[in-house]
């Protein structure tokens, strides 16, 4: 055995008495310090739960008087009711709820967005007079946004005096639908110190000059689904990054007035590989290296989770993802979803089925495991809440052979495949002319593209799950897009898919222009809140639309017949279901 010295034990033989004292002394320093920053740490955690959740101390839970005296408490009187989780506030309404971010409060100095004092924008040091002209703009701009108008900064006594008596800076009494609070001392104290670190930072990934944004596909993504979307996406930030240096270019020539300083969008694709427990920490490696302010779009058959977590827990929104099983938490604050996907076709079906008068006992099919599967439990959970009674259910495992078709088409019931062409094998008992089934139904999510099997053998019987708008109203409504599509030499090789990318990278484009330049992750969700239900973009859904807090854009689905080969021969059987 290789005696290898303690190198402690030698270290500790070595230093002599004094300088150990003062090692000890050092240490316990590092100790105070450490005790202090955990104690500024619960501070700031304590000013984030008043602010966020309008929970204090010890259980209890913030109170305000509001208008006409009613008393405010808990998730109400809350500050991000009102002025949301950015800070920002909203000028929804007759009132204006000022922006209360940490700059607009008190003032900013430091960090790559610093408003521009207009007295000192005007240095003879900048380069030329068009760019000061513009900084000085750019501050008037970050001015408004910071509180509608022009007003003192607001110190400790100031801010204690506009949050307990509504009296604000100028010593005027503000709109009673500011609510007066009650606060002791060290609450103040807590509240005040996460004012003012409220919306300071510009998010990560934007720099002067640039933002940088990624699109994450998990493995498995077929080559040519990943080229499609990033072709579609990259070459609408390069049409808008051209764009904006013309817009720039004409500015600074002075003709037109500055609305936005420009900065080129890059974008980057996230490769993850191998199982998803390794995608944490691949994510954040990729983050590392070039840290990004928001995610668009991406690919994925598997759970969104990991993806979904890094957004939460990096406060990287992420728009658009294209996904089958979105993660369905309460409290999902940054990955803006188009839809619930198999969640939401299973509860349209039931809620369709359910209105059904006498409906044949149900069948439901699925293999373990499988997308399918969550499907078949959101079926049988919706079902369950609607008639009190579970579907009947058959696992598969491998292909099922005809004579498992031949059985089940011998019974009176309607069946429903969570199964995708591959899974379902030779089915043409099932629409023989003796089979005794009542109907079948199929998910879009899982037949999408593949008009083969089941859905092409054109019987009446087979229906589709379709949270979709109905393909002849989105083939003229999406005519625009094709032919921009067109225009820049995009194949339409995958429509949806591309059609989806367009409206990630298009609503992007809307909701970064409209929150001016505060890159401020939380002010972008709020914006898309706002904005979403107006956007021209639709993609190829009816109507999207975001209340506050909600994160799925789609919210309902057609059932159709499928007719034939061809998209043009579905049929509505429903309305639009809003499960
Ligand atoms: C029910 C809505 C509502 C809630 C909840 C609310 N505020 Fe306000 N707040 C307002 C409105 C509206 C104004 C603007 C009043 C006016 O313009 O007269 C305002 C103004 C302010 C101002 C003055 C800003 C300025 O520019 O002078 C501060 C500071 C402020 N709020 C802090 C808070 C804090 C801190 C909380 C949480 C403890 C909070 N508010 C909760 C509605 C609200």
């Amino acid at each position: 055995m290789v005696d290898h010295p303690a190198p402690s034990g030698a270290l500790h033989r070595r230093v002599p008495a004094c300088v150990a004292w003062v090692l000890a002394a050092a240490l316990g320093w590092a100790f105070g310090l450490g005790f202090a920053f955990a104690q500024e740490g619960d501070q700031h955690a304590l000013g984030k739960r008043i602010y966020r959740e309008g929970l204090l101390d010890a259980g209890k839970v913030l109170t305000g008087q509001a208008v006409a005296g009613v008393e405010l408490s808990g998730k109400d009187a809350a500050c991000t009711t009102c002025h949301r989780r950015s800070g920002y506030g909203s000028s929804e309404g007759s009132i204006e709820v000022r922006s209360i971010t940490g700059p607009a409060l008190f003032g900013r100095t430091t960090g790559a967005d610093a408003p521009i004092n207009p007295q000192t924008a005007f240095d003879p040091s900048a380069r030329g007079q068009a760019q000061t002209a513009a900084r000085a703009l750019r501050a008037v701009r970050l001015a408004t946004l910071a509180g509608g108008r022009q007003r003192p900064v607001y110190d400790e006594s100031t801010l204690a005096r506009a949050i307990q008596q509504g009296i604000d800076v100028t010593g005027k009494p503000m709109n009673a639908s500011m609510p007066r609070y009650t606060l002791e001392p060290a609450q103040m104290q807590a509240l005040t110190a996460y004012l003012k670190t409220l919306s300071v930072q510009a998010a990560s990934g934007v720099t002067d000059t640039e933002v940088h944004f990624a699109t994450v596909f998990q493995p498995g993504t077929p080559l040519a689904h990943r080229q499609a979307l990033l072709q579609v996406i990259q070459t609408y930030f390069q049409e808008r990054n051209a764009g904006l240096r013309a817009q720039v270019r004409r500015e600074e020539a002075g003709s037109v007035r500055l609305r936005r300083s420009y900065r080129n969008w890059i974008l980057h694709a996230w490769d993850l590989t191998g199982p998803s427990d390794t995608w944490p920490g691949q994510l954040e490696a990729f983050n590392r290296q070039q840290a990004v302010f928001a995610l668009v779009s991406g690919l994925g058959q598997e759970s969104w989770r990991p993806i979904h977590d890094f957004s939460e827990r990096f406060e990287v929104p992420c728009i658009f993802p294209q996904v089958d099983l979105p993660v369905l938490d309460e409290g999902n604050h940054f990955t803006v979803y188009l839809s619930r996907g198999m969640t939401l076709e299973a509860q349209a079906l039931a809620s369709f089925l359910q209105r059904e008068n006498k409906p044949a006992p149900l069948v439901q099919v699925y293999r373990r495991d499988t997308a399918g599967a969550s499907g078949a439990r959101a079926f049988s959970q919706a079902w369950q809440a609607y008639t009190g009674s579970a579907p009947e259910e058959r696992v598969i495992d491998g292909v099922p052979d005809a004579s498992f078709w031949s059985t089940l088409a011998r019974q009176r019931a309607t069946l429903v495949l969570w199964l995708n062409a591959q899974d379902l094998g030779d089915t043409h008992a099932l629409t023989a002319p003796e089979t005794s089934l009542q109907a079948i139904y199929l998910p879009l999510s899982l037949n999408r593209g593949t008009r083969s099997g089941l859905a092409a053998h054109g019987s009446p019987l087979v229906r589709m799950i379709y949270p979709e708008e109905l393909p002849l109203v989105r083939d003229a409504r999406l005519e625009l897009v094709r032919r921009w599509m067109h225009d820049a030499g995009i194949e339409p090789s995958n429509p949806s898919l591309q059609m989806n990318a367009y409206l990630a990278a298009t609503v992007t484009a809307m909701v970064v222009s409209h929150s001016m330049d505060t890159y401020s992750a939380d002010y972008l969700m709020e914006r898309m809140e706002h904005m979403l239900g107006n956007a021209l973009e639709r993609s190829i859904y009816p109507r999207l639309s975001l209340g506050p807090g909600q994160r799925f854009a789609s919210k309902g689905s057609y059932i159709v017949t499928v007719g034939g080969k061809e998209d043009s021969e579905l049929m509505p059987l429903s309305d639009w279901i809003v499960p």
